[in-house]
C-alpha cells in the first residue's frame, strides 16, 4: 500500500509524514510538495514527487500509483483562487482511481457561515461527486495560530484579545497525528471533527499565566483596539487588520464544536494545553 502527503512541506505535512513514515515506513510514504529543493531537504527517507495544486497536470503525475492520499488544504493564492486549485487535486485524485482520500477541512464544513469554510465545503463536494472514498478531517484550530497572545503573555505583557466565544485549540502535531492515524485506518470515519477541549481566550489566558509563572493581565478589548493595539506594535493597518481577522471565526462561534474524536482517534489525550503552551513558547 502507497501512502501520499501533499502540501507535505508545510508544518501539518512535515509531522504527518514523520508520524506516517513510524507507521507504514518511509518506503511507503510518498512526498508531494510544489517546492521539491525544500522536500528534499526535509524528508531525507522518502520519495519525493512535484506537485503544485494550480497545475493539474503536475498533480495527475505526482499521484501515479498511489492508494491513500492525504489531500492537505493549500493556503489562498493569488493567482488561482483556492477552490479551484483544490478541484484540480480531487480531478487528478480521479484520474488516478485513488481508493481513499483524507481532506483537512473545517469544522462543520457544509453549514458553518464562516467564509473560512467555503473553500473546504466545496473541496469536500467535490470529493463526495467525485465518488472517492474518503474521511474529511475538520480541524479546528491550532494553537500556533495565537503565538501572538503567546509571546504577550511569555513576556509578561498584557494578552489582549477581541473575539468572544470558544476555540477548541490544539498542537498541530497532535491534527497531524490524527490524520496519519486515520490515512492508515482499516476502517475510516467519513467525518471527524478533530478538536481540543473547547475554551475562551480567557481560559487560555489563564492556561498561559500557568505556563509561564507570569501575572499578566488577560483583556478583552474591542476589535478596533485590537487593530490599534497591533498598529502601535509595529504592524501596518493591513496587517493589522489581517491579524485580528483571524479572531472572527472564533468571535462568530464556528469553531465552539466540542468534540472527543480527535482524542479517540490518537488513542491518547490531546496534549494538555499548558504542556502545549510550553511548547509552542519554547519552538
Ligand atoms: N485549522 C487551523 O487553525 C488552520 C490554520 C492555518 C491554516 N490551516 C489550513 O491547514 C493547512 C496546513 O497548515 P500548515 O500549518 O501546514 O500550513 P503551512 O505551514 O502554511 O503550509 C501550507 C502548505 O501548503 C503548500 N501549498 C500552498 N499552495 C500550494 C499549491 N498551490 N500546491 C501545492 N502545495 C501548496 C505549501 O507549500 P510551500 O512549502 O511550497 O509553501 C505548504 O506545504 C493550511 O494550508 C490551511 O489550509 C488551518
Amino acid at each position: 500500500m502507497k501512502y501520499v502527503v501533499t502540501a507535505a512541506t508545510g508544518n501539518l505535512g512535515q509531522t504527518a509524514v514523520k508520524e506516517l513514515n513510524k507507521l507504514v515506513g518511509a518506503e511507503n510514504v510518498i512526498v508531494i510538495a510544489r517546492n521539491t529543493d525544500k522536500a528534499t531537504k526535509l524528508f531525507l527517507n522518502n520519495e519525493v514527487r512535484h506537485g503544485d495544486y494550480e497545475d493539474k497536470s503536475s498533480m495527475i503525475d505526482a499521484l501515479k500509483g498511489i492508494d491513500r492520499v492525504l489531500f492537505i488544504s493549500s493556503q489562498p493564492s493569488d493567482k488561482v483562487d483556492r477552490a479551484t486549485a483544490h478541484a484540480n487535486v480531487v480531478d487528478a485524485l480521479k484520474e488516478n482511481n485513488i481508493k481513499f482520500v483524507a481532506y483537512t477541512s473545517f469544522p462543520d464544513a457544509q453549514n458553518s457561515t464562516t467564509p473560512l469554510a467555503t473553500d473546504h465545503r466545496l473541496t469536500e463536494n467535490a470529493i463526495k461527486e467525485a465518488g472517492i472514498d474518503h474521511s474529511f478531517l475538520r480541524d479546528n484550530w491550532y494553537l500556533e495560530n495565537e503565538i501572538g497572545f503567546l509571546q504577550s503573555g511569555a513576556a509578561n505583557h498584557d494578552a489582549l484579545y477581541w473575539a468572544n466565544n470558544k476555540a477548541g485549540w490544539a498542537l498541530e502535531r497532535d491534527y497531524a497525528e490524527g490524520a496519519a492515524k486515520v490515512l492508515t485506518s482499516e476502517d475510516p470515519r467519513e467525518i471527524y471533527e478533530f478538536a481540543g477541549k473547547t475554551r475562551t481566550y480567557d481560559e487560555l489566558g489563564k492556561a498561559l499565566q500557568e505556563a509561564t509563572g507570569n501575572h499578566f493581565a488577560i483583556k478583552q478589548i474591542s476589535h478596533d483596539d485590537y487593530v490599534k493595539s497591533l498598529e502601535e506594535a509595529g504592524l501596518d493597518t493591513p496587517t493589522a487588520e489581517l491579524f485580528a481577522s483571524f479572531q472572527a471565526p472564533i468571535d462568530s462561534g464556528s469553531l465552539n464544536k466540542e468534540s472527543n474524536d480527535l482524542e479517540e482517534v490518537l488513542g491518547h489525550p490531546v496534549t494538555p494545553l499548558v504542556d502545549a503552551i510550553k511548547e509552542v513558547l519554547a519552538r
